[in-house]
């Protein structure tokens, strides 16, 4: 290994306002999460206390070892999208330690609307379980919700990635042995109720929780049957004579408690395939890193810098370093799990796509895992490039990408665009995991430039037409389009889309990156097999 060297002038004017920007955005993001955090509005709040019940975020807490880390996806997903619906969609799911083994966590948040499901409810709940499926890991599901958000009906009920994929993603996870537990907390209507019954063990809370296709009401107006809630889907009934249910606890606590316990009965814990090393912190703090990343979007950033702050004792074994330097390849270690970085330095080029092709390659036949740091304008375009063949470099690379079958990871550190976000393990690839910086940005192409091209448009027709178009008209065609660019690319946009799994900020990304790689060295291996790589 080769200890890299920083060049950083952290005296400097320059670092100076990149790290005082910087950390506006990360109180920005703490701001946010904190809203999240708070759940529904407080008289929905005093409502679910008053009856006994613990408020979700507790809930989760309560599952959980004491003391160790829940990393939390999609927290902020949906923000802004429902009116009084705070960040997170009314559920939160993340991946936490019970019993000393790591679980995939859904609960419902009842007090949202019910815990009911909008559309990203639905695709954040699928989210999780495409993560826990991947890395087998069990999935315990708190449920309190009212099903559909009935409003909502289109975004939840006929497609792919809905509700209805929820079940047939638990039916597939059963199939591959991933466990799963509900805990029936709250009224479960419908889908709610059926997300339990496709589980492999049930808890339900006595008086409190309830499983029915039908409410009492509903009962009543579908066949007149006048019938109470207890005996339509109560805990006991369930636990003693419908069998619905396995478990019967008398309150939150000692549901969570039974929860816990099955969850030691759950077999041998998964080992990992790899051995890390000791955790060493890099050489210089992570912290800097604020300072690094260029406030201006046209100065880049210096992106050797940020992988000296984030792997082990800032050693990183460089690959190819004189070629194609437009991306920087090589293996480091991260608290002890070595993984194999490409970070973008500037365009990609010919060299640096066929650089990065001959990296992924090497790190699948060393069963290595991947993370991109992707900060990269795209593509160079021109007739030299064009003529060095950059349309088959590009393809290589991102069949290479597309078709490694080690663990591989996303995280947006800067501005990522176009086919360079594509190129770069963007969404579309499925990453195991993908986040953004609160700096990070991702558009087809930067608000400046989407407005140029659409005003060249344009002025084609215009002249064509043989109309005038002054300066100001010009620039009154701009403004919206940069607008709206602007507002697009943002990574809170990205994240309330669940278009990433986070934000994170730059000071936890060795913490939530070690998480990764230690639940994905926990899984088989999965052999790759590369699509044509066009000579
Ligand atoms: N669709 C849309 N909104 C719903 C809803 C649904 N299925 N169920 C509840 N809500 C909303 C309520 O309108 C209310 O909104 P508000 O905060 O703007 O006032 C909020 O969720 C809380 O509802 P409330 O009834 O006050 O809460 P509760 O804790 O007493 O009861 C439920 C929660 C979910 C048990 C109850 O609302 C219920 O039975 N809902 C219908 C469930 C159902 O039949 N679903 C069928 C889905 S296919």
């Amino acid at each position: 290994m080769t200890k890299m060297k920083s060049l950083l002038d952290t005296g400097s004017d320059d670092f100076r306002k990149n790290d005082a920007l910087y950390r506006e955005k990360v109180g920005e993001l703490h701001a946010l999460r904190l809203l999240q955090r708070v759940g529904g509005p407080e008289k929905a709040r005093e409502r679910h206390v008053s009856k006994g019940k613990i408020l979700p975020r507790e809930r989760v807490e309560r599952l959980l070892d004491p003391g160790t880390p829940f990393l939390e996806i999609g927290e902020l997903a949906g923000l802004n999208k429902y009116e009084g619906v705070p960040p997170g969609a009314g559920i939160i799911t993340g991946i936490g330690v019970i019993e000393g083994r790591q679980c995939m966590i859904i609960a419902n948040d009842a007090t949202v609307k019910g815990g009911t499901y909008f559309g990203m409810t639905c695709r954040k709940h699928v989210r999780a379980q495409k993560i826990a499926w991947k890395n087998r890991l069990p999935v315990i599901t708190l449920v309190d919700s009212g099903g559909a958000f009935l409003p909502e009906q289109a975004s939840i009920f006929p497609d792919e990635g809905q509700f209805g994929s929820i079940f047939h993603q638990q039916i597939g996870m059963s199939g591959d042995g991933v466990p799963q537990i509900a805990v029936v907390m709250g009224p479960c209507t419908a889908g709610g109720a059926y997300i339990p019954a496709l589980c492999d063990e049930v808890v339900i809370v006595r008086g409190q929780g309830f499983m029915y296709l039908g409410g009492p009401e509903l009962t009543f107006a579908a066949t007149g049957e006048k019938v109470d809630a207890e005996t339509l889907g109560g805990g006991k009934m369930h636990s003693s004579v419908s069998g619905v249910t396995d478990h019967l606890a008398e309150d939150d606590a000692h549901a969570l408690a039974i929860t816990r316990e099955i969850v030691s009965h759950l077999g041998e814990k998964p080992q990992p395939r790899k051995t890390p090393t000791s955790p060493r912190p890099p050489a210089y703090p992570v912290e800097e890193i604020y300072g690094v990343v260029s406030r201006d979007p046209r100065v880049p950033t210096d992106n050797r810098e940020i992988v000296a702050r984030l792997v082990d004792d800032s050693d990183f074994h460089e690959f190819k370093p004189l070629f194609g330097d437009t991306i920087m390849t090589g293996w480091g270690r991260i608290h002890g799990h070595e993984v194999g970085i490409l970070a973008n330095t500037g365009v990609l080029f010919v060299e640096a796509a066929l650089k990065a092709t001959h990296f992924i390659n090497l790190c699948v036949q060393r069963d290595i895992p991947l993370l991109f740091l992707a900060d990269v304008n795209g593509f160079m375009v021109g007739r030299d490039v064009e003529q060095m063949g950059i349309a088959k470099a590009g393809a290589k690379m991102i069949t290479a990408m597309s078709s490694a079958r080690v663990p591989k990871f996303t995280i947006i550190t800067g501005g990522s665009y176009g086919a360079g976000y594509l190129a770069m393990l963007g969404r579309p690839f499925q990453p195991d995991a993908m986040f953004a910086w609160p700096t990070g940005r991702s558009a087809i192409m930067g608000p400046e430039q989407a407005a140029s091209v659409l005003a060249q448009v344009r002025a084609q027709i215009n002249e064509r037409e043989g109309k005038k178009w002054t300066p100001e008209e010009e620039e009154t065609f701009k403004a919206p389009i940069r607008k709206e660019y602007e507002d697009f690319q943002g990574a809170y946009n990205f994240a309330s889309n669940l278009w990433i799994d986070s934000v994170i900020e730059p000071a936890e990304t060795r913490d939530v990156m070690a998480l990764m790689l230690d639940i994905a060295s926990r899984r088989p291996k999965v052999e790759t097999h590369f699509g044509v790589f066009r000579m």
